[in-house]
């Protein structure tokens, strides 16, 4: 925020009453803050979403706000967002959403949403873009750097550890500190120490016990204390429960007015709220209301944002599987291919998802018209299942498909999740096909052997045994308003499908981190798998996934060779050159995507064997190479301390990979980082072990014990006595332990001299 905003706000703070100050942490409807007239301060409104504009036109009612939208481009949802592993793309995307908000007089877009996908179960995970955190919190900056260099103010959402939507109004996500900064909080930093960002939105939920929104470890220690922002913290629709705690907590704007601004009035007055933590949420809601109206005049519509929507969709777009049928891949499809297409999908496509996001779209491409645009009028279609699943229906429609799939034509074969199966406000308790489409697929197959499948699923889907006779497999997601003209230029060729998983596809759900604790129980969801989500959970279990995290073909191949890594600096300060070159070994066009995973060879603590720590998209010509540059800074090594109550880069080895998915690593190094060499504070329950292997403390016990100090050593169950237990177990003088720690004292020293390390290839 800059210094102009809050001195302007302060003035204006200055010179209100207390009920025009109370009325101002609430909204005046549901959208619009409140404005007070006779201070000059108008009201800005707020919209949905991460999809695309969502200004709603009239009263929201019972609707719960979901009532009609002004019409404006859907674009693809953040899952397909995600597998784009563009923050160009993801930038212009906001960028474009942000235009047609201003053109609409909306001052802030209530997105990104960088959750992180815990489950595959989360009934909104189509509004997340991955399971990484280091993924999530480059794209997510990337959309709140489009957004407000238009001038439309972003709130990254949903704050935090808002991984389900079952019961989540009141669950609490207990979740360990060090799992909290690692994967949950991590995305969020990310945006907010590098985007300043207008607001953050908190969660409904409670985190470890506390709600979001009056949660002050949460928004004062770690989101303002930590991180510094400055925003305002919007509640999300409905997630304060009490005003006076949610302001006390942090939460700065409460939303959709509740009608009971005089709480905060009477709590002021009666000497529980103090006034100047009032004045501070007001002082940061004013400075937003400055900020909306100093940004510049509405830009008009400089772009195609239709076309934007459908590049996206390509970029989103992952091939996970393309084989050959009679000698070369299925795909691409030349234009003169023979083709019939199958699903209802085709006809009646899902682009979005349902709830909060969803936009009323200026135009559908639908992949039918599409699809015949390039292969013909005259191309055949048969639905081949319902989506509301009626099982007469679907048998009636399956066997008119498998007729119209026999002969020779290739099958285009449109499957996905029908919109009751996924949403915001509840989970999902399967990842399959409905029956009907699994049953198609497998008939199809068994007629003829050229069937593409196009999924469309804004969760993902297990491809289990329907998927082991198709050869070729595209994952669209929920690919916005271009889907279907999307669709026709991947199948094509005209263009490639670029798109990398940005989650993990499992075989079963039974092989998911959270399976044991997801949604939770009775109030309380145990994050047990701790940091190990994703495909850090697989990695570690060495659990195969069907599809790795990363994974995606295009229509080209690359190699990826001469791996370098440069460390300078130490400790806080290390960072790591990689380079790389990347050739396109195949005869197309095309697009690799090089990821770079960091592994820490030996720690205190159980970590991920890899974690994404950069990558870059590069498109070369056949035949092509280039050299790869990445930068890799401190938080490529670190972790979040659980003793010292921060993030830390320790003295090691570690690896460094790059490759292809998180299973497909093609070149590693291994280079020696000089961290800060960490001292977790001896005291009287240090064990001795503990004592021992520290450098101050060590020899401070070898002396204190002296002559016993052999006895002590020589009996291998004393290692893991404490100092304290000692007193009653071997008689040790309990002064003797105080001086000790007294002595040892000052832990936490770091050895910060820096050592260049000249890494070298050694394959992987
Ligand atoms: C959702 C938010 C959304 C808000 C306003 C809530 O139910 O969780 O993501 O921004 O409604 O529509």
């Amino acid at each position: 925020m800059s210094g102009d905003d809050s001195a302007g706000a302060a003035d204006s703070a200055a010179r209100l009453t207390l009920e025009q100050k109370a009325s101002l942490t609430s909204g005046s409807d549901f959208w619009h803050t409140q404005p007070v007239e006779e201070a000059d301060v108008p009201a800005i409104m707020m919209a949905d979403g991460p999809t695309g504009l969502r200004k709603q036109a009239g009263e929201p009612g019972l609707s719960l706000g979901m009532g009609k939208s002004v019409p404006a481009t859907c674009f693809p949802t953040a899952t397909s967002l995600g597998s784009s592993w563009d923050p160009d793309l993801v930038e212009r995307v906001a960028a474009a959403i942000a235009r047609e908000a201003r053109a609409e007089g909306v001052s802030v877009i209530l997105a990104p949403g960088v959750n992180i996908k815990r489950s595959p179960l989360c009934g909104r995970n189509f509004e997340y873009l991955s399971e990484d955190p280091y993924l999530s919190g480059e794209l997510g900056l990337a959309f709140v750097r489009g957004l407000q260099a238009e001038g439309v103010g972003a709130s990254v959402k949903h704050f935090a550890a808002n991984n389900a939507e079952t019961d989540r109004m009141r669950v609490s996500a207990d979740v360990d500190e060090r799992t909290l900064h690692e994967i949950y909080l991590a995305a969020f930093e990310r945006v907010v120490t590098a985007g300043d960002p207008w607001t953050v939105m908190a969660s409904y939920n409670k985190v470890n016990g506390t709600y979001a929104t009056e949660n002050a470890w949460l928004l004062r220690e770690v989101l303002r204390d930590t991180w510094g922002f400055d925003g305002v913290v919007v509640s999300d629709w409905g997630a304060v429960h009490d005003r006076v705690a949610a302001l006390r907590g942090g939460t700065d704007l409460a939303m959709p007015p509740f009608g009971d601004d005089e709480v905060v009035v009477e709590a002021v007055r009666g000497g529980t709220l103090e006034e100047g933590v009032l004045d501070e949420a007001v002082r940061r809601v004013l400075a937003l209301v400055d900020r909306a109206g100093e940004a510049a005049e509405a830009n008009t519509h400089t772009l195609d944002p239709h076309a934007l929507a459908r590049e996206a969709a390509v970029a989103g777009s992952v091939l996970l599987k393309n084989e050959p049928v009679g000698g070369a891949p299925l795909l691409p499809l030349s234009e003169s291919a023979e083709v019939v297409v199958v699903g209802e999908l085709a006809r009646t496509p899902r682009f979005q998802g349902s709830g909060s996001s969803r936009v009323n779209p200026t135009r559908v491409d639908v992949p039918l018209d599409a699809l015949r645009e390039t292969w013909g009028d005259d191309v055949p279609f048969a639905a081949g299942y319902t989506l509301d699943g009626s099982p007469e229906e679907d048998r009636a429609l399956r066997a008119e498909a498998v007729e119209a799939a026999r002969g020779g034509r290739t099958v285009v074969c449109l499957l996905g999740l029908p919109e009751s199966y996924e949403s915001e406000g509840y989970d999902r308790n399967h990842l399959d096909l409905p029956p009907a489409q699994v049953e198609l697929v497998q008939e199809l197959v068994a007629v003829n052997p050229r069937v593409v499948v196009v999924l469309a699923n804004g969760g993902i889907v297990t491809p289990v045994a329907w998927s082991r006779e198709v050869p070729a497999l595209l994952e669209t997601w929920l690919a916005g308003q271009a889907v279907g003209s999307a669709i026709a230029e991947v199948l094509s060729g005209r263009a490639e499908p670029t798109g990398r998983l940005a989650e993990t596809i499992p075989f079963r759900l039974e092989d998911t981190p959270a399976f044991l604790d997801f949604p939770g129980h009775l109030g309380h969801s145990r994050y047990g798998e701790g940091v190990f989500v994703g495909y850090r959970y697989y990695d570690v279990k060495r659990i195969p996934p069907a599809y790795p995290f990363g994974h995606g073909l295009g229509y080209t191949t690359f190699s990826q060779g001469d791996l370098s890594v440069e460390v300078t600096g130490s400790g806080d300060e290390v960072r790591a050159s990689v380079s790389v070159t990347v050739t396109n070994t195949g005869g197309r066009t095309g697009t690799d995507v090089v990821q770079v995973y960091v592994s820490d060879l030996d720690s205190p603590v159980a970590r991920p064997e890899r974690e994404l720590k950069g990558f870059a998209k590069v498109t070369l010509e056949p035949g092509a190479s280039e050299r790869v540059e990445l930068e890799l800074g401190p938080r490529a090594f670190a972790y979040w301390h659980p003793v010292l109550r921060r993030w830390v880069v320790e003295p090691g080895t570690f690896t460094v990979s790059v490759g292809a998915s998180a299973a497909d690593l093609r070149r590693s190094v291994t280079v020696t980082v000089e961290g800060t060499e960490i001292r977790t504070p001896l005291t009287p329950q240090s064990t001795v072990a503990e004592w021992e292997a520290d450098p101050v403390g060590g020899p401070l016990l070898a002396s204190a014990f002296g002559a016993r100090g052999a006895e002590l050593k020589a009996n291998p169950m004393a290692a893991e006595v404490p100092l304290d237990v000692l007193v009653g177990l071997a008689g040790f003088p309990r002064e003797n332990i105080d001086a000790l720690v007294e002595a040892a004292g000052g832990a936490d020293t770091s050895d910060d001299d820096a050592q260049d390390d000249g890494a070298q290839d050694d394959g992987a």
